[in-house]
């Protein structure tokens, strides 16, 4: 027998539990457990809550939604109440959903329509006669705060609506803020080379903007909308939920690519596993897929408990968050002799990947998250980045635990380091460090580099330790006597490597630019800077001034260009490649503009493994062609390439009716282009 008692403590402890979990997510904005923890407590306070009915309070946080709106806004009172989704977890849960709605709706024929749940903070956006007006957070569901101004700087929210004759003269629009993951990324990197924390994830970081109180200041975070309904109309508007959607893109809003209608389980499961297996390649985060019953006329008498609809779910995507324990922190030293931070943890299983390391980025994130060696924390694996730890879990620390020291020198050769004023990260001085030298061979003979095929980073690692590499001109000097005679090199792959080291001295240029590894110069900046300058003379005489000047590059680039030339060894690597017979200067073929091909102004993603050629010149030939090719497969795709092993995108384009050729058709076209 239950004590009622026991039950009755239990259900504070959760209470409690979830409102302080609220008040970290919503105000601190700074979470402590993650998202797949959150929902456990939540669900099974809500269980004890059915089970025991009497015991259900007005105030309990199952009753509310989110945290009160913060001050330094006015607030907002939505007319409609924005109301929450109920959670299903699995095919069942699904199923039992369906059976449900059903017997509200009093019949079995429904029709579903099918979204992605974006991972962001919900917004409503209001529009009067076509004019934006009024921009609010959710806040609790019944009211939020003002953010007029910040949602004025969504970059792709329209001030005013296209109006083609089917405007409503009051129109909200709800939608989800989001980041997406390259331009938080980009973001991120730019904060920390001005000496500013990172963003712990897009979320975090688009929640953050729309509550600046400075509009200004969330006018350069990139944040974008994504609209999933509406709320309050004066007009008419089509009563098939899927035909809303098709309005508001219509009317210019961004509404989710690829939402769907379906008409039984079958259907909707596939549907959500269609969304699983997309979502690494998204370049933005979703956490699982909403349901809706489709014909909203049906909404009053299917109904809402609790400020959730009948009528609607999310079926949640299996945790991308784990918890673990730190076993060691240690650092390795990067190319540009940046000391980076790796959590070495307790090996952990997370959507079936096992996870064993998280980068932990520098000085300052240590410190802000206030880690220490045998803490617990929170790790997360987003799509194919490394994972990152998200918090620690305060709560079971034993006393036990180590803080980390950061070094005051570099544990590879013993040399001081320093950390540039206004940059997160600290760096070894010493530039022949063999840390360094290892991690410059190896990033100098990669793909995206000078793709040397055969010398990967294990080889070239060797050929450091056996000094038989010292600067990277050496590579073009190697003694291949003392190669042969290397253990497990055969004279056949000694001959392929030959021939390699000898093909790549035809890259172009900006490769060559690239491959140098200067601080922050990444492949598109020494595309940029190449073809400005267009040889190295020009660019090593230049001033940082007219470095600056080159668009799209800023001063912290400027500068670490100019630095990098202003080193004596730099000079002399420049003059020993020259020497070695590579490009240092824009080919005049490469510097022509393309003349129309069949290429021209296309988007082509290539996917899948190519057995001809290397995925770089395969792009590269795309890009000369007049091409531009992308990661993911949208409705803009004109073409998509696939190799060997080609996976979901081959399947999304033929979902999308978009132009598929495989190797040896592109081949063909790339030659007679
Ligand atoms: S519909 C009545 N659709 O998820 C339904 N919400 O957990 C109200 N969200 O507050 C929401 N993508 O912030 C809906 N396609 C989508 C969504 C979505 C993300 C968010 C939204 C909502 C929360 C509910």
């Amino acid at each position: 027998m239950v004590d009622a008692g026991d039950i009755e403590a239990r259900i504070q402890t959760l209470r409690d539990l979830i409102n302080q979990y609220n008040h970290e997510y919503y105000v601190l904005q700074e979470p402590s457990v993650s998202d797949a923890e959150w929902d456990r407590i939540f669900h099974e306070l809500k269980q004890l809550e059915d089970e025991y009915p009497h015991l259900r309070t007005r105030d309990s946080p199952t009753q509310a939604i989110g945290a009160a709106p913060a001050e330094g806004f006015s607030q907002v009172r939505h007319e409609v109440p924005m109301l929450s989704l109920s959670n299903v977890f699995n095919r069942e849960g699904l199923e039992d959903w369906i059976g449900r709605v059903g017997r509200f709706a009093g019949r079995e024929d429904l029709e579903f329509s099918v979204e992605p749940k974006i991972d962001g903070v919900a917004a409503s956006i209001l529009y009067r006669n076509g004019e934006y007006v009024r921009g609010a957070t959710r806040g609790d569901g019944i009211a939020g705060e003002d953010v007029t101004a910040n949602i004025r700087t969504i970059r792709d929210l329209p001030a005013r609506l296209e109006a083609n004759g089917v405007l409503p003269a009051v129109l909200e629009v709800r939608g989800e803020v989001y980041m997406r993951r390259t331009e938080f990324d980009q973001m991120n990197v730019e904060r920390e080379s001005s000496g500013l924390p990172r963003f712990a994830n897009p979320r975090n970081a688009a929640s953050g903007a729309l509550r600046q109180l400075d509009a200004a200041a969330s006018a350069d975070r990139p944040i974008r909308i994504l609209a999933y309904g509406i709320g309050l109309v004066e007009g008419s508007v089509p009563h098939l939920h899927s035909e809303v959607l098709a309005m508001l893109s219509k009317l210019g809003i961004p509404i989710p690519l690829a939402t769907s209608v379906c008409r039984n389980v079958d259907e909707l499961w596939e549907a959500c596993e269609a969304w699983l297996e997309r979502r690494a390649d998204l370049d933005f985060e979703i956490d699982g897929v909403v349901i809706k019953v489709n014909d909203t006329r049906l909404y009053p008498e299917i109904g809402t408990v609790a400020r959730e609809p009948r009528w609607a779910t999310a079926y949640k995507f299996p945790a991308s968050q784990g918890i673990t324990v730190i076993e060691d922190i240690v650092i390795n030293v990067g190319r540009t002799g940046s000391l980076n931070p790796l959590a070495h943890l307790k090996p952990v299983e997370i959507g079936g990947v096992t996870i064993r390391r998280a980068t932990l980025h520098n000085q300052d994130e240590i410190e802000r998250l206030g880690v220490r060696i045998g803490d617990t924390v929170v790790v997360e694996r987003a799509g194919d980045v490394i994972p990152k730890i998200l918090s620690v879990v305060e709560a079971s620390r034993t006393g036990e635990e180590k803080q980390f020291v950061w070094p005051e020198t570099c544990p590879v050769c013993g040399s001081s380091i320093e950390r540039v004023e206004g940059e997160a990260l600290s760096y070894c001085v010493n530039a022949s460090c063999p840390a360094q030298l290892r991690e410059q061979v190896a990033h100098f003979v990669s793909r995206g580099a000078m793709d040397i095929e055969g010398l990967g980073s294990k080889l070239a690692t060797r050929f450091v330790d056996q000094n038989l590499i010292q600067t990277l001109a050496d590579i073009y000097n190697l003694d291949w006597q003392a190669v042969e005679a290397m253990e497990g090199l055969g004279q056949k792959s000694v001959e392929n490597l030959k021939r390699s080291v000898e093909l790549s001295k035809e890259r172009p240029f900006a490769r060559l630019l690239f491959a140098l590894g200067i601080r922050h110069v990444g492949q598109q900046t020494a595309e940029l800077i190449a073809e400005y300058f267009g040889s190295v003379d020009t660019l090593s005489n230049a001033e940082m001034v007219e470095i600056e000047a080159v668009p799209g590059v800023g001063k912290v680039i400027a500068q670490s260009l100019a630095d990098w030339f202003a080193e004596e060894r730099n000079l002399a690597l420049i003059h020993d490649l020259r020497d070695a017979g590579l490009k240092l200067e824009v080919d005049e073929a490469g510097l022509a503009q393309p003349g129309e091909t069949e290429w021209t102004g296309k988007t082509v993603v290539l996917t899948g493994r190519l057995s001809t050629l290397s995925r770089t010149d395969a792009e590269a030939f795309l890009k000369s062609a007049g091409a531009r090719t992308s990661s993911s497969v949208s409705r803009k795709t004109d073409l998509v390439i696939v190799g060997e092993d080609a996976g979901s995108k081959a399947a999304r384009a033929l979902e999308y009716g978009i132009e598929i050729i495989d190797e040896q058709t592109f081949l063909e076209r790339m030659r007679a282009t």
